[in-house]
């Protein structure tokens, strides 16, 4: 079988890294895009010894331009685009209002905009693969339940479930598959780079995350087995499952539901 060729937004840690890994399993020959080299250099390791090869590409997805010239290096050396992973993410954490609006662009930025860059500068490429292609975007469980304190964040990943709803149907005349991720919380180092309005917000997601028995290793074998059987929605582990169906029964009780640990939240952050 021929080689296959991936670009992985957000390679340097996480999600992406153990994306990385998985598809270097298959073989896989990988651009480990990232703004953190370092991280992206300890993954092309990780890549090499799992049977897969690649390359560290610096990208900062915030930027077209380095979306384009990342496209233009890649199509001199590569014979085509299988997969783009547009997995590169940060997380806020704040209520409306009392979030400052520079993390508000912060977070749009990378968590939107660069997902639409992403797709933008690397559909036509896709589109061009006669063996059909797929797009990841890693979105999250946030665009499903819409938590209170995390408008920002909540906005980034509804829009990318959008935008990658959107493109499921306009690519399947091309061959291309489109997949959306909503994880709920496992561990990496998203909360460390966040940036939280309030100690306690920050408090709060480290206790979520530190409590998630989900593994980053988890996500990625669910987001293979999607990719493998063309699929448009990955819920994972069961708890954003069980949103994802409760959502749709009673949209108005998960919001109540999932307010209530709010509350308990904003009362620690009252003088
Ligand atoms: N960890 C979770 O609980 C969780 C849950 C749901 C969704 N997600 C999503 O998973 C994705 C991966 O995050 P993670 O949890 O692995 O976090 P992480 O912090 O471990 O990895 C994110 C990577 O993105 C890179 N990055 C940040 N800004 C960038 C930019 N401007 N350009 C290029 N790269 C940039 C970082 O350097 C880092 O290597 C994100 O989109 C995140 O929102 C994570």
């Amino acid at each position: 079988m021929s080689k296959k060729y991936a670009i992985i937004t957000g390679a340097g840690s996480g999600l992406g890294r153990a994306l990385a890994v998985a598809l270097a399993k298959r073989g896989w020959h990988l651009a480990l895009a990232d703004v953190n080299d370092a991280g992206s250099q300890e993954t092309l390791s990780l890549v090499r010894a799992a049977g897969g090869d690649g390359q560290v590409e610096h990208l900062d997805v915030t930027k077209v331009e380095a979306w384009e010239a990342l496209r233009e290096r890649l199509k001199s050396t590569w014979p085509q685009l299988d997969l783009l992973v547009n997995n590169a993410g940060v997380g806020v954490g704040g209520e409306v209002g009392t979030l400052s609006l520079e993390d508000w662009r912060w977070i749009v930025d990378i968590n939107l905009w660069g997902v639409i860059y992403g797709c933008h500068t690397m559909v036509d490429w896709l589109k061009a693969n006669p063996a059909g292609a797929h797009i990841v975007n890693t979105a999250s469980m946030a665009a499903i339940v819409s938590a209170p304190g995390m408008a920002s964040y909540n906005v980034t990943k509804a829009g990318v479930v959008s935008l990658s709803e959107t493109l499921y149907g306009e690519l399947r005349p091309y061959n291309i598959g489109v997949t959306a991720v909503c994880p709920a919380f496992f561990q990496t180092n998203i909360i460390t780079s966040g940036r939280f309005a309030t100690p306690a917000q920050r408090e709060m997601a480290n206790k979520l995350m530190s409590g998630s028995k989900c593994t980053a290793d988890q996500v990625a074998a669910k987001i293979l087995k999607a990719i493998d059987r063309r699929r448009l929605y990955v819920t994972v582990p069961g708890m954003a499952t069980f949103f994802w169906r409760l959502k749709r029964l009673m949209p108005v009780g998960v919001l109540k539901l999932i307010s209530k640990r709010n509350i308990q939240v904003a009362a620690k952050d009252r003088p």
